[in-house]
């Protein structure tokens, strides 16, 4: 039995999440939402592994064919059973390094040196901010030792507090129900299939920012956000601030867990920052009623629950909003 709501899901991310970014995706979830025969299969998966984006990327892992609707959906019909099994055990964790341009000046708002851990940390490439250049409107910044093979650029507006280095971080470490290795061609296969067909340049720098981070792995610690956060703050330390991460995280917690969260990092002798949809943290949202994103579909970035700029898909633009 298809579910309207299944087929509603993959006409929003047809419309609101792939144009613009992948006519391939686009043109995929806009058959499968009108295709009942491939309803019926997605339909076969509980609901969170029904998602568009973590069927289309097992089919693309799988071997599908990257091009119109017609043969790629042959192609799932044929090879359904596959892309079920392996959809199971598979989950979206799409890691964007270029997500430290937005974290940056946030960071730098606090006092170094730094002790950072971040939260649904992935593979880690989020974890070295201090490993990569960036570009924020023509204005140039490169790490210690030179410039980096990652550039992450990022168009600003309301003049953020971009710093003239890069933080100092003497400890870094992440969480994560799963993290990947980058030392294992499988996890690195799998972080690049999560980046969309045509995003060559977004799949060239993560690339690069995986090699960045399997030279020097990060330690990522298996486990529950909330539940792992203590212990690991623990381990910080402590002649550096700590500073707890969470970006397109916490939003995969549970509202009730999400709750657990806020109260354990806020009891932490820690700054946390957030780089989340506007409704997650509460807090930021709060703040932030009544005040006009510039754009739809934008993230709010904060820092210690209060809002500090609108952050645009994957790190791509800054819109400060607190006054400095
Ligand atoms: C979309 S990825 C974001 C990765 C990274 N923070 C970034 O911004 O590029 C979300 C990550 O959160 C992890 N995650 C989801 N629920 C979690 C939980 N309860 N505890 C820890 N990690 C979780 C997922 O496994 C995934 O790796």
């Amino acid at each position: 039995m298809t579910d309207p709501a299944t087929a509603a899901w993959y006409l929003r991310f047809a419309e609101h999440e792939a144009r613009g970014e992948s006519a391939i995706y686009e043109e995929w979830a806009l058959g499968v939402a009108a295709d009942a025969g491939i309803l019926a299969l997605i339909a076969e998966l509980p609901r969170p592994k029904q998602q568009p984006n973590l069927i289309f990327a097992v089919s693309r892992l799988l071997g599908a064919p990257e091009g119109p609707y017609g043969p790629w959906r042959d192609w799932l019909a044929d090879h359904w059973d596959a892309v079920r099994a392996e959809a199971l055990v598979r989950a979206t964790q799409t890691n964007e390094p270029r997500r430290c341009a937005v974290l940056l000046p946030a960071l730098a708002l606090v006092p170094g040196p730094l002790a950072l851990l971040e939260v649904g940390a992935s593979a880690g490439l989020c974890l070295y901010p201090d490993r990569y250049s960036y570009d924020y409107d023509g204005h140039r910044l490169d790490p210690a030792a030179g410039p980096s093979t990652v550039l992450l650029e990022c168009a600003t507006t309301g003049n953020p507090p971009i710093p003239d280095a890069v933080p100092e971080i003497t400890w870094r470490a992440g969480i994560d129900l799963n993290p990947l290795d980058l030392t294992v061609a499988d996890d690195r296969l799998w972080l690049e299939t999560l980046i969309w067909p045509e995003q060559h340049a977004r799949r060239a720098r993560i690339r690069a920012a995986m090699d960045i981070v399997s030279a020097d792995p990060p330690r990522i610690v298996r486990g529950d956000a909330t539940a792992a956060l203590r212990g690991l703050a623990a381990e910080a330390p402590a002649d550096a601030t700590l500073v707890v991460v969470a970006s397109a995280a916490i939003v995969y917690l549970t509202p009730e867990n999400r709750a657990r969260f806020i109260d354990t990092v806020t009891s932490l002798d820690a700054r946390w920052i957030s780089n989340e949809g506007v409704g997650i943290v509460p807090s930021v949202r709060d703040a932030l009623q009544g005040v006009e994103p510039p754009r739809p579909g934008l993230f709010a970035l904060g820092m210690d629950g209060r809002p500090l700029a609108w952050t645009g898909a994957h790190g791509r633009s800054l819109d400060w909003i607190r006054p400095r």
